[in-house]
C-alpha cells in the first residue's frame, strides 16, 4: 500500500499551513457586506499597497476576479476584449464574459513565450468608422504567468508596451495575474513595477501563494467600488470573510519568498524528464513552477495509462492534452518528492513498455 502522495496536478492543491489555520481561528471578523470586517480591510489595504494600486477587494475565486474585472471595464454590452487564444479567461472560464457580460472575445494567438504580438493587437483594435457593423474594443487582457504556455513570464517592458498601445486607443488593460508573484520572483522585478501599466490585476491567493481560497482584484478606487458592487450582484460578497483573508495574509507574508525554490525544483524536474527517452521536454523554457512534457509516441505510452500507474504510486499528474502532461510544483513539494516522482515516472515508462512487449508476444503466441 502506498502511503506517500506527491500531488503535482496544480499549485491549487496545497493544504493550509498550521500558521494559516491559527490565523483563521484567531481572526478578528465582522460583516464585510456592511464593510466592517477588520481583517479583510487590513489584508485588502496591504494587497493594494504591495501591488501599487489604490484599492483592492477580496473575491472568492480567480474566475470571478477575471469576470468582474472584464465586466467593469466593458460596462456596455457588445464591447470587445482582445486576449490570447490560450488564455485562462478564454479557455477555462466557461465563456463567462460572453454569457454573463455580453462581452465579445477577439482572440490573438499566444506565442510560445506567452506574449501576444503587439502588431496583431493593434491590427485587431476596431476602428470607429466601422462601428455600425463591429463591436467596440474596450479592453486588452494579458496573463502573467501564462499558464498554458508553460508558466512563462511576461516582462515589464512587454507589458509597458501593451499599456502604451492601450492608452493610445483609449482602451483599458487587465492582467490575469493568478501567478503574478511567480513572474515577479522569476524576473526579479517588484510586483508593483510589473503591473504598473495595468488598470486592473486579478491575483490568485490559492495558487503558488498557498492560501486555501480566494483572489484579489486591484485597481483604482473607482474601479474597485464598481467591482464590489458587481461582486454583490454575482453573489460573491461574503460576510465574515476575514477568516479567509487571515489565511491569505499569512500566505502573502510567508510564501512569496518560497517561490524561487519552487522554480528551482521545477527546473530540476524538467532536466530529469528531458533525460527520459520517450519524452520531449523543453527544459530551457521552464521559467517558473510549471513543466509540460510531451509523450513522443502515445500509441506506445498512452498518457492515461502513465497517469494511472503513477497514481498507484501516489504521484498525481494532470494530462494537458492527448499527448502532453503538466506538472506544477508548489511549496509543499519537497526535494525528495521531486526525486521520488522522477523515479516513479521512469519506472512507469518501463512498466508500460514491458506490458506492450508482453501483449505483443502473447498475441504472437495465439496467432501461431
Ligand atoms: C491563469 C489562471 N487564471 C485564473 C484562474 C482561475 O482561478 P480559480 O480556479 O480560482 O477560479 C486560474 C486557475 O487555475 C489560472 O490558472
Amino acid at each position: 500500500m502506498v502511503t506517500r502522495t506527491v500531488d503535482l496536478r496544480s499549485d491549487t492543491v496545497t493544504k493550509p499551513s498550521d500558521m494559516m489555520r491559527a490565523a483563521m481561528a484567531n481572526a478578528d471578523v465582522d460583516d464585510d457586506v456592511l464593510g466592517s470586517d477588520p481583517t479583510a480591510f487590513r489584508f485588502q489595504s496591504e494587497m493594494a499597497k504591495v501591488m501599487g494600486k489604490e484599492a483592492a477587494v477580496f473575491v472568492p475565486s480567480g474566475t470571478m476576479a477575471n469576470l468582474i474585472s472584464v465586466l467593469v471595464h466593458c460596462e456596455v454590452r457588445g464591447s470587445e476584449v482582445i486576449l490570447g487564444d490560450d488564455s485562462h479567461i478564454h479557455v477555462y472560464e466557461n465563456g463567462g464574459i460572453s454569457t454573463i457580460g455580453g462581452v465579445h472575445p477577439k482572440t490573438i494567438k499566444n506565442n510560445p513565450d506567452g506574449t501576444i504580438d503587439i502588431n496583431q493587437i493593434e491590427a485587431a483594435i476596431r476602428k470607429p468608422k466601422d462601428e455600425l457593423c463591429f463591436p467596440t474594443t474596450r479592453l486588452i487582457c494579458l496573463e502573467n504567468t501564462q499558464a498554458n504556455c508553460g508558466g512563462r513570464c511576461l516582462s515589464a517592458e512587454y507589458i509597458d508596451s501593451v499599456g502604451v498601445l492601450a492608452k493610445k486607443y483609449g482602451l483599458k488593460l487587465h492582467i490575469d495575474g493568478a501567478r503574478i508573484f511567480n513572474a515577479s520572483v522569476a524576473l526579479g522585478v517588484p510586483v508593483d513595477r510589473l503591473v504598473q501599466a495595468a488598470d486592473s490585476v486579478s491575483v490568485c491567493l490559492s495558487k503558488g501563494l498557498g492560501a486555501p481560497a480566494g483572489s484579489v482584484i486591484v485597481g483604482s478606487k473607482d474601479f474597485i467600488t464598481k467591482a464590489r458592487r458587481l461582486m454583490k450582484t454575482l453573489g460573491g460578497c461574503m460576510r465574515q470573510v476575514g477568516v479567509l483573508c487571515a489565511a491569505a495574509h499569512v500566505a502573502l507574508r510567508e510564501n512569496v519568498s518560497k517561490l524561487q525554490d519552487d522554480h528551482r525544483k521545477a527546473k530540476f524536474f524538467a532536466d530529469g524528464l528531458s533525460q527520459i527517452e520517450h519524452f520531449s521536454t523543453d527544459s530551457a523554457s521552464v521559467e517558473t513552477n510549471m513543466v509540460f512534457f510531451k509523450i513522443l509516441d502515445t500509441s506506445r505510452i498512452p498518457p492515461e495509462r502513465l497517469c494511472e500507474i503513477l497514481e498507484e504510486c501516489g504521484v498525481l499528474l494532470l494530462p494537458a492534452s492527448s499527448t502532453s502532461i503538466r506538472i506544477v510544483v508548489h511549496y509543499q513539494i519537497s526535494e525528495s518528492d521531486v526525486h521520488y516522482a522522477l523515479t516513479c515516472i521512469k519506472n512507469a515508462v518501463h512498466q508500460i513498455l514491458a506490458e506492450k512487449h508482453q501483449n505483443k508476444e502473447s498475441n504472437g503466441a495465439i496467432a501461431t
